[in-house]
């Protein structure tokens, strides 16, 4: 799917249809856009935030490995997944590049309460599948909401290099989302993914209705 098509999907606020899309019209939409303060909020401290998201990179790649580690049976995800976890590290890497080349420092990882709250939803009863669809949909997730926050960035920023820089990352991680949803209808029927999604969307609304706006975050 080509990449302005996905961008449009998530951050869709009027319901939009496309033939080819049907599948995934309405399952991929964000339900609460972030809170517009945000983007002024994040040039209150610029080593603040580059730690942050420095920390969802390496992040985004341990989830990667241990979805590896725990599933080595199923090949096409590991397939996938191997070289995501080599893109989400040289974001790292990017990203300490970026406070380096300032002389700012990566700070200490602070809790994730985004993500802590997000772990709650998973499943720990119900089948192996069911858990097996909840970590994707969890990776998913946190994609979209990351890719939103990335164009909220690229977008609202002054600083013309900044934009640029956010708008990559927005980019790659619309990617990534369209991976972990098309991971999830490889192996579980699409029925079963859409029906969940929907429920992680309505209770990742909630998390972000419920979480400060804060400037040294990016969720
Ligand atoms: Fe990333
Ligand atoms: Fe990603």
């Amino acid at each position: 799917m080509p990449l302005h098509l996905i961008t449009r999907l998530i951050f869709a606020t009027q319901p939009f249809y496309m033939e080819e899309l049907t599948d995934v019209k309405n399952i991929l939409r964000l339900e609460l856009p972030t809170d517009p303060r945000w983007v002024n909020l994040t040039t209150i401290s610029l080593e603040d935030i580059l730690t942050d998201h420095a920390y969802c990179e390496q992040k985004a790649a341990t989830s990667c490995i241990s979805l590896i580690q725990r599933y080595p049976e199923k090949e096409k995800m590991v397939e996938e997944l191997a070289p995501i976890v080599t893109e989400e590290w040289g974001h790292f890497r990017q990203v300490l590049a970026e406070l380096n080349k300032r002389n700012l420092k990566l700070g200490r990882q602070r809790k994730d309460a985004y993500v802590n709250k997000l772990l709650e939803f998973q499943t720990r009863g119900g089948s192996e599948a069911d858990r097996f669809l909840d970590k994707l949909l969890f990776c998913a997730l946190i994609e979209a909401r990351s890719c939103e926050r990335f164009k909220r960035l690229s977008e609202g920023l002054e600083d013309p290099y900044f934009r640029n820089f956010y708008r990559k990352f927005m980019e790659s991680e619309a990617g990534h989302y369209t991976l972990f949803i098309k991971l999830a209808d490889h192996y579980v029927p699409k029925e079963q993914v859409r029906k969940r999604w929907r429920e992680w969307l309505a209770y990742e609304a909630e998390i972000i209705r419920g979480l400060e706006v804060r400037g040294d975050r990016i969720h």
